[in-house]
C-alpha cells in the first residue's frame, strides 16, 4: 500500500491542515510526528527507499525499531495537503536507538523538522509515562495561548487554574493540567530536555512566547487538546481585552463537584491555585447553586456535607485547605466512580427563581468571603504561594508521583543526552 493512501497518514495529513485553518501555523511554523503500528509499517514499507543513518544527540533505546511519520524543517503546513512527499517523511530509528534515517518522503532534499530532537526524547518519555498508548506528538504556535504567556506568571499550577476557569471542557479535556516551561531557543536540545521533564506528568506542555507542544494517543486527541487549551486561553483574552469587570468565572468549589461526577481525578494543587486576574472567591457560576439559593459562593464545609460527598480536611474556609497527615478518608458510604467518559445523570428541574439583575460593579458577598473584581491584578504579580495540598481530587488515591515542576530527588530520566552537534555517520 502507498503511505498517502493509508489511514495514518490521511489523518495526519488531516491534523496538519485543521491546524493550518485555525491559524496555528505561519509560515513554517509548528510541526508533528505520529509513531508508527508495526502493522502501519509493514503496509507501506516496500516503498521505503533508505538513506544515511544520522547520529542522534541522545540515546533513545526503548524508541529503538520504530518508524515516524514526521514533518519536514521549514515546511509550511499550509502546503502539506498539496505536497505531502516534500513536507512529510518517514524516519526509522536503528537497533540500538542511537541513529535515524530517512526512508520515505522528505522529497527535494527536505529533512525532519528541527525539532527533532523535541519529538523523539518526548516520545520516549509520553511512550513510558502512557505504558506505549501514546503516539502523536502535535507543535502549533497559537495566537492566545501565546498571548497569554505574555501576562500570566509562567507557573504551571496558576497557568492552568486560569485555563480551567475560562472554560469547564479545558478541565475535562485537559485534566492533569499543563506544564509551562522556560523559554528555550526552537530546535534546541535544551528545548527538548525541559519539555521532556514536563511530559513526564503531563501531555500538554506550553512553550511562552512560542506555542504548545502536546502528546497524545491519536491525532483526534492532540489536535483536541490544542484546540481546547487555545479556547480557554481566548476566552482570557477576550474577556481581558473588553475592558469589563470580571465577575463570574468557574470557582474551586464548581471543580471540586466537576472532579467528583466526572471522576477526572483533578489534582488539588491546580484546583487550589489562584486563577490570574480571578476574584479571591469568584461568584458561583451555577445554575443550581441559584435555583437551591444557595449563597453564590458556597463554603467548602457545606459542599462536603452533600450527599456522597468525599472527606476532605477542611478548615472555616475553602481557602484553607491543609494537607493532612494521612491520605483522606471518605466519611461516609462512596457511590460507585463515574465512567472515565460518561455523562452525569441530568439534574431534576426546578422551578427556577428570577435571576437577580447583574450588578454593574462587583459587590461584596459577605463580609468572610469578599469578592473582588476579576481582572485587577497588576501584570506579573507573582502567585501567592498556595497551601500544600494533597495530590488528587480522588477519595482513597494515591499521592501521585509527579505533579510538580521539580524532579523527586534520585529519580533517572529515561533519556540521556550528548551535547554533540549532529553528523552523519555514513
Ligand atoms: P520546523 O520548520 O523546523 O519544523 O520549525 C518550526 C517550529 O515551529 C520550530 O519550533
Ligand atoms: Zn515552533
Amino acid at each position: 500500500m502507498k503511505v498517502l493512501d493509508t489511514e495514518f497518514a490521511r489523518d495526519f495529513i488531516r491534523m496538519c491542515n485543521d491546524g493550518w485553518t485555525f491559524g496555528w501555523h505561519e509560515a513554517n511554523g509548528g510541526n508533528a510526528s505520529y509513531r508508527m503500528r508495526p502493522e502501519e509499517v509493514a503496509e507501506v514499507r516496500t516503498g521505503f527507499r533508505t538513506r544515511p543513518w544520522v547520529r542522534i544527540e541522545a540515546e533513545i533505546p526503548t524508541l529503538a525499531g520504530e518508524f515516524f511519520l514526521i514533518t519536514a524543517a521549514g515546511s509550511h503546513f499550509r502546503n502539506i495537503t498539496h505536497d505531502p512527499k516534500r513536507t512529510l517523511g518517514i524516519i526509522e530509528i536503528d537497533r540500538t536507538g542511537t541513529c535515524w534515517r530517512e526512508c520515505w518522503g522528505f522529497k527535494d532534499g527536505t529533512h525532519p523538522t528541527s525539532e527533532l530532537m523535541s519529538h523523539l526524547i518526548n516520545h520516549e518519555v509520553r511512550k513510558a509515562a502512557t505504558h506505549g498508548t501514546s503516539r502523536v506528538i502535535y507543535h502549533c504556535h497559537p495566537a492566545s495561548l501565546a498571548a497569554m504567556t505574555c501576562v500570566v506568571p509562567h507557573d504551571s499550577a496558576v497557568f492552568t487554574r486560569t485555563l480551567w476557569a475560562q472554560l469547564a471542557e479545558c478541565a475535562l479535556i485537559c485534566r492533569e493540567g499543563v506544564e509551562v516551561i522556560g523559554w528555550e531557543v526552537p530546535g534546541s536540545v535544551d528545548l527538548a530536555i525541559e519539555s521532556a521533564k514536563a511530559m513526564e506528568h503531563t501531555s500538554v506542555v506550553i512553550w511562552p512566547h512560542h506555542g504548545l507542544f502536546v502528546a497524545a494517543d491519536d491525532m483526534d486527541e492532540a489536535f483536541g487538546k490544542a484546540h481546547a487549551v487555545e479556547k480557554a486561553a481566548d476566552i482570557f483574552c477576550k474577556a481581558h481585552a473588553c475592558g469589563l469587570p470580571g465577575v463570574s468565572q468557574i470557582t474551586d468549589q464548581d471543580l471540586v463537584r466537576f472532579s467528583r461526577e466526572y471522576d477526572l481525578g483533578l489534582a488539588r494543587r491546580n484546583v487550589y491555585a489562584k486563577p490570574y486576574g480571578g476574584a479571591e472567591r469568584p461568584k458561583a457560576s451555577s445554575a443550581r447553586d441559584a435555583a437551591n439559593d444557595r449563597p453564590a459562593t458556597v463554603p467548602m464545609e457545606e459542599i462536603l456535607r452533600l450527599p456522597g460527598a468525599f472527606s476532605l480536611p477542611v478548615a472555616s474556609s475553602a481557602a484553607q485547605v491543609v494537607e493532612p497527615e494521612v491520605a483522606p478518608t471518605p466519611s461516609q458510604p462512596q457511590p460507585e466512580p463515574t465512567p472515565l467518559q460518561s455523562r452525569p445523570e441530568p439534574m431534576p428541574v426546578q422551578p427556577q427563581p428570577e435571576p437577580a439583575p447583574m450588578p454593574t460593579q462587583p459587590q461584596p458577598e459577605s463580609a468572610s468571603v469578599p469578592v473582588q473584581p476579576m481582572f485587577e491584578q497588576p501584570a506579573f504579580e507573582q502567585p501567592q504561594p498556595q497551601p500544600a495540598q494533597p495530590q488528587s481530587m480522588q477519595p482513597n488515591m494515591q499521592p501521585q508521583p509527579h505533579t510538580a515542576s521539580t524532579q523527586p530527588a534520585g529519580a533517572q530520566p529515561a533519556y540521556r543526552f550528548y551535547p554533540k552537534a549532529r553528523s552523519r555517520t555514513s
